[in-house]
């Protein structure tokens, strides 16, 4: 049946500091993955992703970019091949996307830190303690790891500071028994880590407020304090659905308690801090709190720093978004490290896609098409005298959607995919079994068995698509498409029956869904794409498209391009776009030319540079002046930018100088 209750899920949101890798990936795919299944489900979803963007690491980012902390915010989240783009392109289905910068979150932030103060939650006293600055966390000198940031290993400093602080320790025992009597965080691992590392040692009071930065959001009846980022950061499940706002009205509407899926390191802000931020605010804490694991490279965390980043960008170019959506999905035990290798993404595709999915796709539309043009004869899906293969099939699909549930449930998406591909493998040791093209020899006689062995192939495939499509959506749509399944014969519902296709189901066999890939060729090709990429640095260029329509050779030789040298150049009075050139065409007259760049050029820079001008134009008034001709100048876009250039042309090149 159905279910109609309401699931609200969120990804940690996107600290915009470092260029996103396939671990950022790997968590919003899993994310996706798991909305999208209670969204088939039946369900109603809310899908919360965003970014999380204050703090003084950005704060020093934009500094040094030459940029305000907004426009370098701005850049990483908007522009392009940015957070927003890649989110797209990994055909992500969030629902909403919040900025910690957006005006509503900042009035619910110093709503929520003034409702702690009331309470008496928050206090004013004195910080001295040890800052991470990368990793924007205070820690007490306990908690080093050999006097550094037991995250990230790097030196911490001394910070001493006027600052708020929140009463943490008051909820120590609240927190413990969440923890310990309920199954609010999971994996279990992940629970014995937080009592043994931080309530165990006893929980301090938690500072709230910097005062030696400004890039967050101020305490609104101290102005001269900012909001810790993390308490900025984790309020954002909440903000997100109108708590303390009146942006939106969800939280009022029962969408809270939700799901937080984080990854493992923060896990300790999420498990201990935010409920206790929540039981201050008198709201009920999340529903659950997931840490999966990370995905490694060469055995360490990945990061920009190690110079290992794998991009998903090229790696979804490369070898498509579901093939990588799948791959993350399907190798990696969710609750567990999992290492990463390009090989391996070959590997998978090659192994479960190609082999085993593509094949069994291409195989039996194929057959469908060559022994019956495409649509099966009624009364195929049936058979009296079942063998013991037909049987096994149907018994193997028959718990597929339960074993599926339970692992989806479970927070276990590896496990759920293992279920479909023993099914998918099944159905091709069927086709074995069944030799249809053996069969294929005694028609029409065998028409009937032959006819329901491939229905029986078409609907074990029917089957694992429908519980494929929340990991490969576009793909499975293109798998309907080619086995002939309804909308209707997609549902959730109906993968927990034998029979849903309709035995004249039109197939044909179409694209190749998961072509094969060569490791070599692809390994090189990565590598080469990887060093552009790196030694670029820099977002591609965009040009404009080429015109296909041809210009006659007599029409293009009517054009009139000269060298021309500026002996003066002004910007036109009341005009922001254009300057006014005077030029030496090599006539011995000056020539006037208009054109609209004063954007882009100080009109001193140009003079005495030699340009390229089209000279036998019509002339054109524009403000009142009069234009003979037209500079000719290159235009592209870069980093959402246009930018032009005016072709410029050696000086040995003399005025009037005809270029042909
Ligand atoms: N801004 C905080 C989250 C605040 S949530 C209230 C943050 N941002 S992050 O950009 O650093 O990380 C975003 C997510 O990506 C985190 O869940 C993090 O665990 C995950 N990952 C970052 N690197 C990862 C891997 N190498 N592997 C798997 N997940 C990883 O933390």
């Amino acid at each position: 049946m159905s279910e109609t209750g309401k699931f609200y899920v969120t990804t940690p949101i996107y600290y915009p500091s470092d260029k996103l890798h396939i671990g950022h990936t790997y968590c919003t795919v899993a994310t996706d993955a798991i909305a999208r299944y209670h969204r088939l489900k039946g369900e109603q979803v809310l899908f919360l992703t965003g970014t999380d963007e204050h703090g003084q690491k950005i704060e020093d980012k934009a500094r040094q970019a030459g940029l305000t902390p907004k426009e370098f915010v701005d850049r990483i989240v908007e522009g392009p091949r940015g957070v927003r783009e890649l989110w797209k392109l990994m055909n992500i289905s969030n629902d909403r996307f919040i900025r910690t910068t957006d005006d509503y979150h900042v009035q619910s932030i110093q709503y929520i830190f003034r409702k702690m103060h009331d309470n008496g939650d928050i206090y004013k006293g004195v910080y001295r303690g040890k800052y991470c600055k990368p990793c924007e966390s205070f820690w007490t000198d306990s908690q080093l790891k050999d006097g550094c940031c037991p995250d990230c290993g790097r030196p911490v400093a001394d910070a001493q500071e006027e600052a708020y602080f929140f009463r943490l320790s008051k909820y120590a025992d609240r927190v413990r028994d969440l923890l310990e009597h309920t199954d609010f965080l999971e994996p279990r691992s992940r629970v014995n880590e937080m009592v043994k590392n931080f309530l165990d040692p006893g929980l301090e009071d938690l500072c709230v407020s910097r005062t030696s930065f400004t890039w967050g959001i101020p305490v609104d009846f101290d102005p001269g304090h900012v909001v810790y980022v993390w308490v900025d950061a984790l309020s954002n499940y909440i903000t997100a659905l109108g708590y303390g706002n009146d942006r939106y009205h969800d939280y009022d509407q029962g969408w809270w308690p939700g799901v937080n899926i984080v990854g493992k390191e923060i896990v300790r802000f999420h498990a201990i801090i935010w409920p206790a931020m929540l039981m201050s605010l008198g709201e009920p804490v999340p529903k659950k709190v997931f840490g999966h694991g990370w995905l490694l490279l060469d055995g360490g965390k990945m990061s920009k720093s190690k110079g290992n980043v794998v991009d998903p960008y090229l790696l979804a170019e490369r070898f498509g978004v579901d093939a990588l959506r799948f791959f993350l999905m399907r190798t990696f035990p969710f609750g567990a490290d999992g290492s990463f290798s390009n090989e391996l993404l070959i590997q998978t595709i090659n192994t479960d896609l190609a082999n085993d999915l593509g094949n069994l796709v291409s195989r039996t539309t194929a057959m469908v098409g060559k022994y019956f043009d495409g649509t099966l004869p009624g009364g195929c899906r049936e058979w009296e005298q079942p063998q013991t293969c037909d049987r096994q099939l149907r018994e193997q699909a028959a718990g597929l959607r339960e074993r599926y549930r339970q692992a989806m449930d479970a927070y276990a998406p590896h496990r759920a995919l293992e279920e479909v591909f023993a099914l998918i493998q099944r159905a091709n040791k069927y086709i074995d079994e069944t030799m249809p093209w053996a069969l294929a020899k005694d028609l029409p006689g065998s028409a009937p068995r032959l006819a329901h062995v491939l229905y029986n192939l078409l609907e074990a495939t029917r089957l694992c698509g429908i519980l494929l499509t929340p990991f490969m959506p576009q793909s499975m749509d293109k798998l309907f498409g080619q086995i002939g399944v309804s909308p209707q014969q997609r549902t959730w519902d109906s993968a927990g029956a034998w029979g849903g296709l309709s035995e004249t189901a039109a197939v044909a066999k179409g694209e190749n869904l998961f072509p094969r890939v060569d490791v070599e060729q692809a390994l090189a090709e990565l590598e080469r794409a990887e060093q552009v990429a790196q030694g670029s640095g820099k977002p591609p260029v965009e040009v404009e498209p080429q015109l296909t329509q041809p210009v006659d050779f007599d029409t293009f030789c009517r054009s009139d391009f000269r060298a021309v040298k500026v002996k003066d150049c002004q910007r036109v009075k009341k005009s922001e776009k254009l300057l006014c050139f005077t030029l030496d065409d090599g006539t011995g007259t000056d020539r006037q030319i208009l054109s609209g760049i004063a954007k882009y050029y100080q009109p001193e820079q140009l003079v005495g540079k030699t340009l390229v001008a089209i000279v036998n134009l019509p002339p054109r008034k524009m403000m009142g002046l009069e234009s003979n001709g037209m500079l000719i100048s290159a235009v592209h876009t870069q980093d959402g930018e246009e930018r032009l250039n005016l072709i410029m042309v050696d000086d040995a090149i003399p005025a009037g100088a005809k270029l042909c």
